[in-house]
């Protein structure tokens, strides 16, 4: 329990604090921009988290309140719309509006005050985080039976639809399903999942932020889908595909000749080997294959950066200067275009890792990155307030 946020909520509202609830981040270890092909994803739940004290109010207004912020967004739960004015109110109100859009009944309002330790726009996926968290709120206060999959599905619905990025399940996933200790391996065709030990031997996982903020609606991120969804429209006008990831890389230079577009033919070259990534990665990891275990994650952040490109100049030189410093693998993790990396490194090594990414990092773009070793964790939580 956050006593911080509790005392902060008591200062900002008048109604009585009920539960307190929590919501991790996540890292993807491969499987990147695959899961709106409805690809394969192993995604995990990592230990920065926001957090929420929530109320009941008498009336219908939905009051929303961050502990970094000292504006108050408050919204009538008849009247809820996508404002610019509200800013990051508008991830919290979406579910809201969502639920009413399903035909659920919300009688009374909230008051929810927010606090968050995980950095912002850093690829870690802070806005899931934040849907699921309201998407469970929501599920507990009105007592609406949703379990962790419905509440994903219902925070990614609000994402696609109140806040417009086309983006798939796997962020969503993650947080709501995470457990300690286990990557979720993902499989965006039916949204099925099974939960893996991923062993990466002596080796430890780093994450490196990159602090170039950046927001994922102004970023080519639906560019990309829109790409995906044109060369799979090419594709099918011959073969009988439903999405990208039912091509194999053995159907790589059949889609070569079809596809006349050297861009298109990139973004799906990408997804295809991708996906394949995917399997020979949990495969090696089952037989202990450390070392193409590393080969996979490095070529993920080669073809992330040369076919689908989306890695941008800080992650590339991240993943440089990683492998440079000790890193024996490296890759872009989440949406690229700025965001954040993990690498395996030597855990006794991270201390030097650390001071030598940052200072080179420093003197190129006088920008300080925030580095940290990730601590794989388990997903929404509640507790009551007593
Ligand atoms: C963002 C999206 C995810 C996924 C990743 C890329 O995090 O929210 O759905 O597409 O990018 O793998």
């Amino acid at each position: 329990m956050n006593t911080k946020l509790l005392e902060a909520y008591k200062k900002s509202f008048n109604t009585k604090p009920l539960k307190y609830f929590s919501s991790p981040c996540r890292i993807n270890l491969i499987g990147e921009h695959t899961d709106y092909n409805k690809g394969l994803a192993l995604p995990a739940a990592i230990s920065k988290y926001i957090q929420a004290v929530v109320g009941i109010r008498s009336d219908r207004k939905i009051s929303l309140k961050s502990l970094e912020k000292s504006k108050v967004v408050t919204v009538d739960l008849d009247n809820i719309s996508n404002k610019p004015e509200n800013r990051w109110g508008n991830y919290p109100l979406g579910i809201f509006a969502t639920l009413q859009k399903r035909g659920y009944k919300l009688p009374f309002g909230l008051d929810i005050i927010f606090y968050s330790n995980v950095p912002i726009a850093s690829g870690l996926s802070s806005s899931a985080s934040l849907l699921d968290l309201t998407a469970f709120i929501a599920s507990i206060m009105y007592d609406i039976p949703l379990d962790k999959k419905e509440i994903a599905l219902l925070a990614h619905q609000s994402e696609t639809e109140f806040n417009g990025l086309l983006c798939g399940v796997m962020d969503e996933f993650a947080i709501a399903l995470g457990k300690k200790d286990k990557c979720i391996l993902l499989d965006c065709k039916d949204n099925s999942f099974t939960y893996e030990d991923i062993s990466f031997q002596d080796l430890s996982l780093v994450v490196i932020v990159s602090n170039v903020r950046r927001s994922l609606i102004a970023s080519p991120y639906n560019k990309r889908v829109e790409e995906c969804n044109s060369a799979l429209k090419i594709i099918q006008k011959q073969f009988d595909v439903a999405s990208l990831s039912d091509i194999k890389v053995s159907d790589l230079p059949m889609c070569r000749k079809l596809i006349k577009d050297d861009v298109l033919y990139k973004r799906v070259r990408h997804i295809v080997n991708e996906n394949q990534r995917v399997r020979d990665f949990v495969k090696a990891s089952k037989s202990g294959d450390i070392r193409s275990m590393i080969h996979l994650l490095n070529e993920s952040h080669e073809s992330l950066r040369d076919d689908y490109e989306v890695t941008g100049e800080y992650l590339d030189y991240i993943h440089e200067i990683s492998l440079k410093y000790g890193a024996f693998a490296e890759r872009m993790t989440g949406a690229g275009f700025g965001g954040s990396s993990i690498a395996l490194i030597k855990q006794r090594d991270f201390k030097s890792f650390k001071e030598n990414l940052t200072r080179d990092y420093i003197n190129k773009y006088h920008i300080k990155p925030t580095i940290f070793l990730a601590d794989i964790c388990d997903g929404l939580s509640v507790e009551d307030i007593k």
